[in-house]
């Protein structure tokens, strides 16, 4: 017989630390939600105050213990300093995901420098400096998890993918990287894949119902993604249950990348 127990002891996040990067919109703020629902305390990292205390508040409604915050994490002083007051709050993190991200995109014979520069430090760097930070401690402790957020756009270009495919793609990369390293320790290493979610990211694109209605027809599930959509799989990736499963990408897109 399937007891609560044993569900608890497969998924349950109790006692766990997560901080959560873009946990103040979007992908990451549904999977903030999430971790601390399923009992994580949960530190979430973005810029702006309004929209993290906005989380915070509603989290705390609820009964979970959060906390944010504000940085920017397009600098590595950035996310240095967002690092060590982040473990400050609730104490060293068991989990961390990576769901800050930016999405610029020109054409790539226009592609300067400067969004170069910029979409690898949010959706590269700032991972990569968070596990190196993160990662030895949770390897000596003997449990962790890492999940990053990528894109489909780390598999196959879309709508001038530019550099954003470009970051998403080694940020999987990365995943592999910290997999191989942290996995022999209980420290596993994987990442979301998201379609098309209708978020404030792609603002743009989810204001156009033809765009919106064309994409969704790509999918198998027939419509396109939701935030919440990724709650389930983020508790699955961040608890015990998952300690078999490590340097994954993990699609959550409605069947869209097999269509
Ligand atoms: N939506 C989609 O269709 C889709 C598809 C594929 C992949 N993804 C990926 O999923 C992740 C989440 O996207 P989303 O759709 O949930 O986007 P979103 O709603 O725009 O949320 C992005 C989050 O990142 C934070 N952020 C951005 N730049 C930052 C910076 N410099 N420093 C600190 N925080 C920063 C934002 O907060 P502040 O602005 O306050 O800093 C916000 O909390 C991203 O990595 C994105 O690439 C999304």
């Amino acid at each position: 017989m399937i007891s609560r127990s044993y569900l608890s002891e497969l998924f349950s996040l109790d006692g766990r630390v997560a901080v959560v990067t873009g946990g103040s919109s979007g992908i990451g703020r549904a999977i903030a939600g999430a971790l601390a629902g399923a009992g994580a305390s949960v530190v979430i990292v973005a810029r702006k105050e309004s929209e993290l205390a906005a989380t915070v508040d509603e989290l705390a409604a609820d009964g979970c213990r959060a906390a944010w915050v504000s940085a920017d994490l397009g600098s590595r002083d950035g996310v240095r300093a967002a690092a060590e007051q982040a473990a400050e709050v609730f104490g060293e993190p068991d989990i961390l995901v990576n769901s800050a991200g930016i999405n610029l995109r020109p054409p790539m014979g226009e592609l300067g420098e400067e969004v170069w520069d910029a979409t690898m430090a949010v959706n590269l760097e700032a991972p990569y400096l968070l596990g190196q930070r993160f990662g030895p401690g949770m390897a000596e402790r003997g449990f962790g998890r890492i999940i990053h957020v990528t894109s489909q756009q780390a598999h196959r270009a879309f709508v001038q993918s530019g550099a954003y495919g470009v970051s998403k793609g080694a940020l999987e990369s990365l995943a592999r990287s910290q997999a191989e390293a942290w996995s022999p320790h209980g420290v596993t290493c994987n990442t979301l894949v998201p379609g098309f979610v209708m978020t404030p990211l792609n603002e743009r694109l989810s204001s156009d119902p033809e765009k919106v209605a064309a994409l969704a027809a790509r999918t198998m599930v027939g419509r396109n993604g939701l935030a919440e959509d990724f709650a389930g799989a983020a508790v699955f990736l961040a608890g015990r249950a998952s300690s078999y499963v490590t340097g994954q990408a993990i699609f959550v897109d409605g069947g869209l990348s097999v269509h």
